[in-house]
């Protein structure tokens, strides 16, 4: 009698033969929904500047960065995440530009919503790394260490002024101890009750992030990894977590994503709030880059990488190709 729980009657191929049938027992899919497009405007220029690492990924200029928020809009993405890049001359020590309310951010998340107003979720990165001279994500003490309770001030500040241009959800990638906390006070101290938290929960401290250096024409010398996490450990991400839950996290994220999907989707069973996955610059340009070589096939290793960051748990992908990848699914 033929045995059906083994082989040969057993033939798991079955449900592999054509592309209707691997369609239809998909367990993953993805929606333009799920896409959050991350964009770079810069202050003071006329024509978008490209980024060398990132080839297809521009920093834009005000108004092309409202045509790319319509064009994300339409393509059925769902949010878009600005980083404002000021004028080299506008850093200093504290990063006052970034609360400063005619900031470039400020001016973006005014322009993008004045363009699309509610079609597409507007985030903003609330971070001080763009503004500060020294590059940092915090302002610093007398020797030079990053003053975590000092910098809680700062981000005060910036959630108001950003949620003064009216952002959607402000995004505290800084990895302060205390931020949410902090921000989620100072939002309903000014009536912002509805402003939420995406919260960069598990942020590690990543070699992957050297491209968006070049992007946000970044100043940092040395590295992040008194604030950032450590590749190396998983449960401080579970313990981050916590902290993020307790301090009024509205939605939870980790990043990078493709090193760091075990963290995911560790994150992904403990939670009952939505859950993030920041594809950052470097997965990006190595995709770029060896699809330039010829040494990969570009579309169906981004549709790869994101189908395993969705597997892994992800509800909402942050991706610079979410446009090109929502046109495609639609
Ligand atoms: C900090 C911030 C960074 C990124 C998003 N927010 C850089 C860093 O922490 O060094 C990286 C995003 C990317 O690499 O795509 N403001």
């Amino acid at each position: 009698m033929t045995v059906y729980g083994s082989f040969p009657g057993a033939r798991p191929r079955r449900l592999r033969v054509n592309p209707a049938m691997r369609r239809m027992v998909a367990e993953t899919r993805l929606h333009p929904a799920e896409l959050i497009l991350p964009a770079f405007v810069k202050e003071g220029i006329s024509e978008p500047v490209a980024i060398s690492a990132m080839p297809g990924v521009v920093q834009h200029t005000m108004d092309t960065l409202r045509k790319a928020a319509v064009e994300a809009a339409s393509a059925g993405v769902s949010g878009i995440m600005l980083f404002g890049v000021p004028e080299d001359a506008k850093k200093d020590a504290l990063g006052t530009a970034g609360t400063d309310p005619d900031g470039i951010l400020q001016e973006a998340i005014r322009a993008v919503k004045a363009e699309v107003g509610d079609d597409l979720v507007i985030m903003s990165d609330l971070c001080l790394d763009e503004y500060t001279d020294h590059g940092h994500c915090g302002v610093l003490d007398e020797s030079g260490r990053v003053d975590n309770d000092a910098t809680l001030e700062r981000y005060a500040e910036m959630a108001q002024v950003q949620a003064d241009a009216g952002v959607h959800v402000v995004g505290p990638s800084g990895m302060m101890d205390g931020q949410v906390g902090v921000i989620r006070d100072a939002l309903d101290t000014i009536g912002k009750e509805d402003v939420s938290i995406l919260a960069y929960t598990a942020k590690y401290s990543s070699a992957f992030y050297g491209p968006f250096r070049e992007a946000v024409a970044s100043s940092l010398k040395g590295d992040r990894k008194s604030y950032q996490q450590d590749p190396a450990n998983v449960r401080e991400s579970l313990r981050e977590l916590a902290l993020d839950l307790a301090e009024g996290a509205d939605m939870v994220m980790v990043k990078p994503a493709l090193p760091y999907l075990d963290i995911l989707a560790r994150v992904a069973d403990e939670v009952d709030v939505p859950v993030a996955a920041y594809q950052i610059s470097g997965e990006y340009a190595m995709i770029e880059a060896a699809a330039e070589k010829g040494w990969i096939d570009r579309d169906a290793a981004i549709m790869e990488t994101l189908t395993g960051i969705k597997r892994a748990g992800a509800n909402m992908i942050l991706t610079y190709w979410a446009t090109e990848v929502a046109q495609k699914l639609s």
